[in-house]
């Protein structure tokens, strides 16, 4: 691209530069853009915002969506009158729904396939579980004998001359894993702006309402194991599940409350009253980890589906970890977790408020994950926490600002609101309608593209993210990053980081920052013979070439190249790659 396209390119983007805009551009962009200059086009005219002049949707803010609470709330009681049941391959809803019909309404049924396939059948009132596992045999089994725990997954079977097959009238199934890279990345290519793009893979990689309603079912089914000890507990899903962030395939954190079963009374009656009798341990700590001991025990003798049993008791937050086999997802059991619940919540507002938030959220993270600045273990990476946080930091700092304050959410609150988890005050508003913010318009490509700039040049050797007031503030210590974490205010969520991965991920921020603004950024004007789209755009960011140029494969980074010479290589490497899928 010649460099005064690359000009008109950047500051078409980044509209009028102010002093600060200016220094968050790649180094080789800031040499080349004058400050506060008002942008020119081609013609000589001033350049209105590129989103702007597409007439970009406003998020419709009249919206609203329903309180955390109510939803887990509904969410958790229609999983207690569900059923999972294994099936044939060839099964056919209509006779499955006739024959389970005996035992009352079936208010809704979706099928997936996850080694087999299993129905998630959810019953209108919860009776009617009753009468199905009344109904219900023990299985026979000629070598082995089964433990007798009688659960609500249960297989359809046969007898004599019945048929489970529909012939021809196979069911849907709903996916429950994202699809491959490649096959998303063609999509991705197929789509005809950035924007389409994002909008794309919002879709294809969050996490469907069957999905979320699955992972109500397994927190349902681990309850009624840990409700033989306490009758009145209650497994909630936190996390990315329900905060709003979740992509399919990710992980089931879970949070196993006592405090129902607890229940202590609010005041004790005047004269006589009696108090149970029970163990005493030197710490909460102790007590969590007993109870999660023997809730493992219990899952990995009686609970059918639930494999790899592992006791992380010695953890910060002891957990316990396992496969839930039936619908593919490795479990991660807390209690007394009530902070986690809570960022949880927080998290789910921030994706409430608008509905570019999830569509960042999810493009950065993947972008995150296959560039290797996150994993699925834990170690001295980013976690996807502390992405997340980074993301929402940018998107309070936007002018107008697209998400509020932490401390702007508890002004909001009322009285019901009002929350306190150990000593931390955790109170934010829980009617989303409250929430009201100056109206911005910016286009998800251009929030993307600063996002990357944002980064590329955060002062993170002195200055911290405080989400609580949408500010950046001085390190009150010397972790590389460190970010506040907005409930206990003297936690850096990102303590893990060391150096050398948070400038792994700076130096994948000023490359991505620099790329969307070159010719791969933007959709090749001719499609290659032979079929398939070449990547472009999102799908191109996404190729590890990113990452190479960008230097961080664990070699020295290399002097850079005049900037013509580096898109010429990136575009080969990008065709090479895609040839090769
Ligand atoms: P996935 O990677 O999709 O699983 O995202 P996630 O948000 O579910 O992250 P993860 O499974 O690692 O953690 C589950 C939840 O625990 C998060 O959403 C937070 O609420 C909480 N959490 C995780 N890490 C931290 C941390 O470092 N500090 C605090 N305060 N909470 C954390
Ligand atoms: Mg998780």
């Amino acid at each position: 691209m010649r460099v005064s396209g690359l000009i008109m390119a950047a500051s078409m983007a980044a509209g009028r530069l102010s002093m600060r805009t200016q220094a968050r551009l790649p180094k080789c962009l800031r040499r080349l853009i004058p400050p506060s200059q008002p942008c020119r086009a081609a013609g000589g005219t001033v350049a209105t915002r590129p989103e702007a002049a597409k007439g970009v949707q406003r998020p419709d803010l009249q919206v609203v969506r329903k309180s955390f609470h109510a939803l887990q709330e509904e969410r958790r009681e229609r999983a207690e009158r569900s059923v999972l049941i294994s099936c044939s391959p060839k099964v056919s809803e209509k006779k499955l729904l006739k024959f389970l019909s005996q035992h009352g309404n079936v208010s809704n049924c979706f099928f997936y396939q996850s080694y087999g396939v299993y129905a998630v059948v959810e019953f209108a009132s919860k009776n009617s579980i009753v009468g199905l596992h009344e109904s219900t045999s023990l299985p026979s089994m000629h070598h082995e004998v089964s433990v007798p725990f009688k659960s609500r997954l249960l297989t359809l079977k046969t007898n004599g001359s019945a048929d489970q097959s529909g012939g021809s009238n196979s069911v849907e199934f709903h996916p429950q894993v994202a699809m491959p890279i490649n096959e998303l990345l063609q999509q991705l290519s197929a789509e005809e702006s950035v924007d389409q793009q994002l909008s794309r893979l919002t879709s294809a990689l969050q996490l469907t309402e069957e999905n979320v309603s699955l992972r109500f079912l397994v927190c349902s089914l681990v309850k009624d194991v840990a409700a033989a000890f306490f009758p009145k507990c209650t497994v909630h899903p936190f996390g990315s599940s329900v905060n709003g962030f979740g992509k399919l395939g990710c992980d089931l954190d879970m949070f196993l409350d006592l405090d129902a079963a607890s229940g202590n009374p609010k005041r004790k009656p005047s004269g006589f009253y009696l108090e149970y009798q029970m163990k005493r341990e030197a710490s909460e700590r102790a007590v969590t980890q007993s109870v999660l001991s023997v809730v493992a025990e219990s899952v990995e003798q009686f609970s059918p589906g639930c494999v790899g049993i592992q006791k992380i008791l010695n953890a910060r937050c002891p957990l316990v970890r396992f496969s839930h086999q039936p619908s593919g997802f490795q479990c991660d059991l807390t209690a007394n977790n009530r902070v986690a619940m809570k960022s949880s919540e927080l998290l789910y507002v921030f994706s409430s408020v608008d509905e570019r938030v999830r569509g960042l959220v999810l493009a950065v993270r993947y972008w995150a994950r296959v560039h290797g600045v996150t994993s699925s273990v834990a170690g001295a990476w980013i976690s996807n926490f502390s992405l997340t946080a980074l993301i929402l930091f940018f998107l309070q700092t936007r002018g107008p600002p697209i998400l509020p304050t932490v401390d702007q959410l508890r002004d909001l609150a009322d009285q019901s609101d009002q929350c306190c988890v150990e000593g931390n005050d955790c109170t934010i508003v829980s009617d989303l309608s409250r929430i009201r913010l100056q109206t911005n318009t910016e286009s998800l490509e251009r929030l993307l593209q600063e996002f990357f700039e944002f980064y590329a040049a955060f002062p993170f050797n002195h200055m911290s993210i405080n989400l609580r007031k949408g500010k950046e503030q001085n390190k009150p210590e010397s972790t590389p990053l460190h970010i506040q974490n907005p409930f206990e205010a003297t936690l850096n969520v990102s303590k893990n980081v060391n150096a050398a991965q948070l400038d792994r991920f700076v130096a994948l921020c000023r490359e991505s920052a620099w790329f969307l603004q070159q010719e791969a950024g933007s959709k090749p004007a001719t499609v290659p013979t032979g079929g398939s789209a070449q990547a472009w755009g999102l799908a191109a960011l996404f190729l590890p070439s990113l990452a190479q140029a960008a230097g961080v494969k664990g070699r020295r980074k290399k002097k850079r190249e005049p900037a013509s010479e580096r898109v010429k290589s990136l575009l080969q490497s990008i065709s090479t790659s895609h040839s090769s899928q």
